[in-house]
C-alpha cells in the first residue's frame, strides 16, 4: 500500500492523547481534599509516575497559567478563550489568578506539615498559555508570573514557557519575561500566505514575525516555536511550500505542525466556512505530507506526534536520551509531577487524578470568591487506567512500549493483537508478546496505535462528534 493509500485508510477521528484517559471519558471527578491529598503525596515523593513503571525522575511542580483573552478573534481558533478590550478585565485577573495559587499553597501546607510555606514547593516548569497571555501589559506579566514565583523555591533546571502572539508581543514583553526567567518562548504563526491569513483573520507579516523572532533571540531566549497549521481554507500546496520556505529562512528551533481541527459544533466561527472552502481527504494530506517533507528537508526532525526541532534544540537531545514527555502542554523534556493548572479551564495532572478548572472566567471568580479551588471536572485513575496510560503515553513520545514486567500488563491488552491486525499487515508496527514498536512508515498514525490501547473508547465508541480527524 503506498503512502497515500495509508493515509487514506487510517484517516479516522481520534483523540490527541494529551491525556489518557482522553477528556470526554472522565467519570470519576475527585473532591478537592482527594485533588490536594493527590497533589501533596506527589510532591512529598509517596506518589509518583515510577509507582506506574515511568523512569523515576528528581523535580518538583509544573504549573499552568491559563490566560484566556484575546483582542483579536482568529476565526480558525479552537481553543477557550474571551475577547476584549476591556484591560479592567485582565487586571482583575492577575489577582484572581494570584489568590488561586495561595490557595493551593494553603492546602498543601494544611495536608502536609512538608508542604508548610513559604517556599517549600518547588517548581520545576511554568507555562503560560491562552489565549494572549501577552494580552497582558509587561508590568502585569510581572505581577502574575513573579508572583507565583516567587511564592515558591525554584528548581536551579526550572524551565520557563510561554505562548504570544507575533501581532501584540512587544520588546517589553519579552524583556519583562526574559527578567523573570523565560527562555522559551512559542509563537501562533499558522500560515505565512497572504490569502491564507486574510481568510482565517491573522494578518501578521514575515517581517513582524522576524522581528519578534530577532528580538527573542537578542534577549537570550534559548528556544523559539512556531505553532503551524494545515487543512485551513485556502490553503493550498505552493502556501504550504512558501510557509515552510519562510520558516527556513526564520529558523525556528521547534515547529508544531497541527492539523486544523474543524470544530464547527463547538466553535460558531467554524460555520462561515462551508465543507467546500476546507481541504480535505487527499487534498488535507497532501498539505500535511508537503509540510512534514520539506521540514525535513530543512533539517527538523520528528519528535512526536505533529512535532518537529531542529538538532541544535533541548527537546531533540531529549528525545535522544529517551526522556521525552507529554502532558496538557505538549511536548516538553522530562516528566514533572503534579502538574498544577491555574486559570480558567486550566487541567492539573498529579499522575493518579486530573482536575480541570471552570471554563467560564465568571464562575471561576465565583468558587475563587467562596474560598473553593475553582475545580470543574476531573478523573480519579483506575489501575487499568494508569497501565493503558503508561502505554499510550510511551507510544507518544517514544514510537514504542514494553510489557515485559507483567505488571505493565492489563487483561484488556490480551486482544491488543487483534486490534492491531491491520496495522501490523501494514507495516506500521510491530508487534511481539511483550511490546509494540512503531515503525519510521507508521509514525503519521500514532494515534491509531494509541486507539488499540483506548480501554475506553473500544469500550464505547463516541455517539456523537468528538474528536477531529487523524490528519
Ligand atoms: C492555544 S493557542 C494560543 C496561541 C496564541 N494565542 C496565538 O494564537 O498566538 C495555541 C495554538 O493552538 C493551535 N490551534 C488553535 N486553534 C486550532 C484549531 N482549530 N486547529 C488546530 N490547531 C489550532 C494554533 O496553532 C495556536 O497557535
Amino acid at each position: 500500500m503506498n503512502n497515500e493509500e495509508l493515509l487514506r485508510k487510517y484517516n479516522v477521528p481520534g483523540p490527541r492523547y494529551t491525556s489518557y484517559p482522553t477528556v470526554p471519558y472522565w467519570e470519576t471527578s475527585p473532591t478537592q481534599d482527594e485533588w490536594i491529598a493527590s497533589v501533596a503525596r506527589s510532591l512529598t515523593g509517596e506518589e509518583s509516575p515510577a509507582d506506574s513503571g515511568m523512569e523515576r525522575q528528581e523535580c518538583g511542580a509544573a504549573v499552568y497559567v491559563h490566560v484566556p483573552f484575546c483582542s483579536h478573534s482568529c476565526l480558525y481558533c479552537g481553543c477557550n478563550t474571551r475577547f476584549t478590550r476591556d484591560y479592567k478585565m485582565a487586571h482583575g485577573y492577575v489577582a484572581s489568578v494570584l489568590k488561586e495559587w495561595d490557595l493551593y499553597l494553603d492546602l498543601l501546607a494544611k495536608k502536609d506539615a512538608r508542604l508548610a510555606r513559604p517556599k517549600a514547593v518547588k517548581l520545576s516548569e511554568l507555562h503560560v498559555g491562552g489565549g494572549t497571555p501577552t494580552y497582558l501589559s509587561p508590568e502585569d506579566l510581572k505581577v502574575l508570573l513573579g508572583g507565583i514565583i516567587d511564592r515558591c523555591e525554584r528548581d536551579p533546571q526550572a524551565e520557563f514557557s510561554i505562548e504570544a502572539d507575533p501581532r501584540v508581543t512587544k520588546r517589553e514583553h519579552l524583556q519583562a519575561l526574559r527578567e523573570l526567567g523565560f527562555t522559551r518562548l512559542s509563537l501562533g504563526i499558522q500560515d505565512f500566505d497572504p490569502q491564507v491569513q486574510e481568510t482565517v483573520r491573522r494578518v501578521q507579516d514575515e517581517a513582524l514575525v522576524r522581528g519578534v523572532t530577532g528580538t527573542a533571540r537578542e534577549l537570550g531566549y534559548t528556544s523559539v516555536n512556531y505553532d503551524l497549521i494545515y487543512g485551513l481554507p485556502r490553503q493550498t500546496l505552493a502556501s504550504v511550500t512558501d510557509t515552510i520556505e519562510a520558516v527556513r529562512r526564520l529558523k525556528p528551533d521547534r515547529i508544531a505542525f497541527y492539523s486544523y481541527a474543524h470544530v464547527p459544533w463547538i466553535k460558531p466561527a467554524h460555520r462561515r466556512w462551508s465543507d467546500a472552502d476546507i481541504p480535505s481527504g487527499d487534498a488535507k494530506r497532501a498539505l500535511y505530507e508537503t509540510g512534514r517533507r520539506l521540514l525535513a528537508e530543512a533539517g527538523y526532525r520528528e519528535v512526536g506526534m505533529d512535532h518537529f526541532t531542529l538538532e541544535t534544540d533541548a527537546l531533540w537531545k531529549s528525545s535522544r536520551e529517551g526522556k521525552l514527555h507529554r502532558n496538557f502542554m505538549g511536548y516538553i523534556t522530562r516528566q514533572v509531577s503534579p502538574l498544577i493548572g491555574l486559570g480558567v479551564s486550566s487541567i492539573g495532572d498529579s499522575w493518579n487524578v486530573f482536575a480541570q478548572n471552570e471554563k467560564v472566567l465568571e464562575m471561576y471568580d465565583s468558587r475563587l470568591a467562596k474560598g473553593e479551588l475553582p475545580l470543574h471536572r476531573g478523573h480519579v485513575l483506575t489501575a487499568e487506567d494508569r497501565v493503558l496510560r503508561y502505554h499510550i503515553l510511551k507510544l507518544m513520545t517514544r514510537f514504542e512500549t514494553s510489557w515485559e514486567n507483567p505488571a505493565l500488563r492489563v487483561p484488556f491488552m490480551d486482544t491488543l493483537a487483534e486490534r492491531l491486525e491491520e496495522l501490523v499487515n501494514d507495516g506500521l508496527v510491530e508487534l511481539t508478546a511483550t511490546g509494540a514498536r512503531i515503525t519510521g512508515a507508521g509514525r503519521p498514525f500514532v494515534r491509531n496505535v494509541c486507539m488499540a490501547f483506548d480501554a475506553r473508547l473500544v469500550r464505547k465508541a463516541p455517539t456523537t462528534s468528538l474528536f477531529s480527524k487523524a490528519i
